[in-house]
């Protein structure tokens, strides 16, 4: 178990977690069109960390898969999740243990996850058990020390979130799988959409900051399990 207890919702505004969907969409469609391979059709998907499930959603609308399950331990973020599917075969559960499922997923998604968890070692022993060998995790991460806005990331996030957020860099992340039995690759989300700008913003002070993190600093990791 990385976390004591569930939450309400993991942004400590309500009104904040529900933007966030529509702000991570872009992120999200990028995630699909460089990491999805084929036809999903015969998969099963987890999204582990999937709040108001949106990835998932976007991921079935785009290529249909056979079912999935997002877990996420805020639970007014996964009622609302579990509204807005529709006929979807998605379940959404309130959990921060994947291998409890009881489930081997052919892929696992994680969109800004693995900075809220203290144990990146018994995360990556968790996701190997949710998936079968040869399975495939990909996890999008630029809240990690290398990023060079992180200092600043790592303050302005600490107000709004409602459990605490660890350093750590794609060395140890890529450490811990590889020890967990996977192999590691990684690119950069290389994001190759316009992002709207906000003069003044907090996160990205200048504008070749917000150039850079979506270019460079935020990166996708593929691990696969071994048999
Ligand atoms: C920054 S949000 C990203 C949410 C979503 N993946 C997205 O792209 O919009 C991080 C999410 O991870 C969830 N989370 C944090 N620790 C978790 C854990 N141990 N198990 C499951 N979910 C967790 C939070 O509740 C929150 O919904």
């Amino acid at each position: 178990m990385q976390h004591p207890s569930t939450i309400a919702t993991w942004n400590r505004s309500p009104a904040e977690e529900e933007a966030m969907g529509a702000a991570h969409a872009p992120i999200w469609r990028r995630m699909i069109d460089v990491s999805v391979p084929h036809g999903l059709h015969e998969s099963t998907i987890l999204d582990y960390g999937c709040n108001q499930g949106g990835f998932l959603r976007m991921l079935f609308d785009r290529h249909p898969f056979k079912n999935a399950v997002g877990i996420d331990i805020a639970r007014e973020s996964v009622a609302r999740a579990e509204l807005l599917k529709g006929q979807r075969p998605i379940d959404y559960k309130v959990a921060d243990n994947a291998a409890a499922l009881g489930r081997r997923f052919d892929f696992a998604f994680s969109h800004e996850v693995i900075y809220l968890l203290r144990d990146v070692a018994a995360h990556a022993r968790d996701i190997k058990a949710a998936l079968r060998p040869g399975g495939a995790y990909v996890a999008a991460m630029g809240c990690h020390v290398d990023s060079a806005v992180w200092p600043r990331w790592r303050m302005l996030i600490a107000e709004t979130s409602s459990i605490p957020i660890y350093d750590h860099s794609l060395e140890d992340v890529s450490r811990a799988f590889f020890q967990a039995g996977f192999t590691v690759a990684v690119r950069p989300l290389d994001l190759d959409a316009f992002m709207p700008v906000t003069v003044g913003s907090a996160y990205f002070p200048k504008i070749v900051d917000q150039l850079r993190y979506y270019s460079q600093d935020k990166v996708l990791f593929r691990f696969v399990r071994t048999p």
